[in-house]
């Protein structure tokens, strides 16, 4: 049987011939070599595979939607929401958030009593996605049906037929498009889906990617007596941003960012991150959002590993030398009592977008790594201006830096966006080009009055115990 299958096998002549010598064997090995190391070579060549950012829109509520912090707690006491015990404590709580007093609100809070309807929420994210993918597609003259991919991602409120049938249904996008509906995954899923699009891009070749990030707030306002679940009505609010990203090389010219790299770290398995955010009913039975004590723990164990990988990726040879080296000898040498070399990361991006949501977490953070204010702007005045928006708030804050005309071609931008999961994730864009800030950027007509100073004050924040 088995001599008989060898007779179908084709031996090279030469092994098998007589006046095999050294030399001719010589000869073939090196023959062999050659062709294996170029399979290697090109077996191993990565695909080109670049994503760019063509352009992306943050939507501006109409100005009927502004509300002040003192027109906030006016339209609280006339629900009926507060009582004289939870008012001082609001109050407080607003005024130390951060937020300013044009930050929007949905249409449904101004009606004389809360009673919020499915229709208000749809009417919320609709405006706010429609807003801004109308202008979006008329900016960069991109057709309906040549998108191929669609994300969006919305956290707390969900709905059926789901907010990517709704976008495709009013487009029209083409039968064969690819969508997906993120929710429930926190501020970061926005970045998390800049990373699905990158993937998804990579094997869908030459087709745009869209997503959108968005929240309702309509139906989402506690009004439960639990403090510990008050910090969501004060700080968020209305907004949403859409992405449009290409991996067409005739794109290559007329976009605004290339992505260079996407890093998404989680604790979900720790119970402590779990269940540092949690959406549930208080004791009244009252829907609301809990923040307790671990935020700031989960938070840091989340982040860290990310900023190590983002460091490794983008932190020039003498940071990261200058790390290892204080790392090895604090290891080795722990009586010598030498300081941890903290990065600097400013060496290597040039601007830091982080999101507006967690002050605390901000402020550890700006602690850590020697940030200076100048380099936290446009998360605190993002804060200031819409408030929490949730995953759009970065967007709100590249188009401050953009108004701001500081970005330049070449210029390296950090996304840094972390939530409820625990989630982080990191996102680094290049300019391809010196950016001007046109007539749709949210910031243009007021950008002259920014940056105000903001005195936040202890952030009297009630934490529930960690459970
Ligand atoms: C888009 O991705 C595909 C698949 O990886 C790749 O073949 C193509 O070169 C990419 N286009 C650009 C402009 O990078
Ligand atoms: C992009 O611009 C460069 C120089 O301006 C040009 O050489 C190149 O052909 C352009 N690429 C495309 C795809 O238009
Ligand atoms: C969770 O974290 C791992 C790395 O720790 C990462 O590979 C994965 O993509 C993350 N998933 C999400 C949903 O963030
Ligand atoms: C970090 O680097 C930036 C840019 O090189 C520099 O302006 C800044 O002073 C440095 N910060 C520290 C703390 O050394
Ligand atoms: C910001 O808003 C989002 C809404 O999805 C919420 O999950 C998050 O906890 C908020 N952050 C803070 C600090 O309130």
């Amino acid at each position: 049987m088995f001599t008989m299958k060898l007779n179908f096998i084709n031996i090279p002549e030469f092994l098998t011939h007589p006046v095999l010598n050294s030399n001719t064997v010589v000869m073939y090995l090196a023959l062999f070599m050659c062709l294996f190391l170029l399979l290697f070579f090109f077996m191993n060549k990565k695909p080109s595979c670049k994503v760019y950012l063509i352009d992306f829109v943050c939507y501006k509520p109409p100005a009927s939607q502004k509300c002040s912090k003192p027109s906030v707690m006016k339209l609280a006491k006339q629900h009926g929401y507060l009582t004289e015990e939870t008012e001082d404590f609001t109050r407080n709580l607003l005024e130390r958030c951060g937020i300013g007093d044009s930050t929007y609100l949905a249409e449904t809070f101004f009606k004389p009593s809360y009673k919020p309807l499915m229709k208000d929420s749809r009417r919320e994210v609709e405006m706010a996605i429609f807003g801004s993918l109308d202008m979006l597609l008329g900016k960069t003259g991109v057709r309906a049906d040549n998108i191929g991919i669609l994300i969006v991602n919305c956290c707390i409120y969900n709905t059926e037929p789901s907010l990517s049938s709704m976008i495709v249904n009013r487009y029209k996008f083409r039968e064969n498009i690819i969508t997906y509906n993120i929710v429930g995954m926190g501020c970061s899923a926005g970045l998390l889906a800049t990373g699905l699009a990158k993937r998804l891009l990579q094997v869908h070749h030459n087709s745009y990617a869209l997503i959108v990030s968005t929240e309702s707030i309509t139906e989402n306002c506690y009004v439960g007596k639990d403090r510990s679940k008050f910090l969501i009505n004060c700080l968020f609010r209305v907004g949403g941003a859409t992405i449009l990203l290409s991996n067409r090389s005739s794109d290559q010219n007329n976009s605004k960012y290339e992505l260079l790299h996407a890093i998404h770290d989680n604790t979900s398995s720790s119970d402590r991150s779990y269940n540092s955010i949690f959406r549930e009913e208080d004791n009244a039975g009252i829907t609301g959002v809990n923040i307790n004590k671990d935020l700031l723990a989960a938070a840091i164990d989340t982040i860290k590993p990310n900023l190590i990988t983002v460091g490794r990726l983008i932190l020039p040879i003498q940071e990261k030398l200058a790390y290892q080296v204080t790392y090895i000898t604090r290891k080795l040498l722990p009586s010598l009592n030498i300081q941890q070399y903290i990065p600097n990361y400013s060496k290597a991006v040039d601007h830091f977008l982080p999101h507006v949501g967690g002050k605390p977490v901000l402020d550890d953070l700006q602690k850590t790594l020697g940030l200076s204010d100048e380099v936290m702007e446009a998360s605190r005045m993002t804060l200031y201006r819409y408030g929490n928006t949730s995953s759009s708030s970065i967007w709100y804050e590249l188009a401050y830096v953009e108004a701001k005309g500081r970005v330049k071609e070449g210029d390296k931008v950090w996304h840094l966006s972390f939530g409820s999961g625990f989630k982080c994730s990191s996102v680094i864009w290049r300019a391809m080009k010196t950016i001007d800030h046109g007539d749709d950027n949210p910031w243009t007509d007021e950008i002259g009055q920014f940056p105000v100073t903001v005195e936040f004050g202890p952030f009297p924040i009630d934490f529930a115990p960690s459970s």
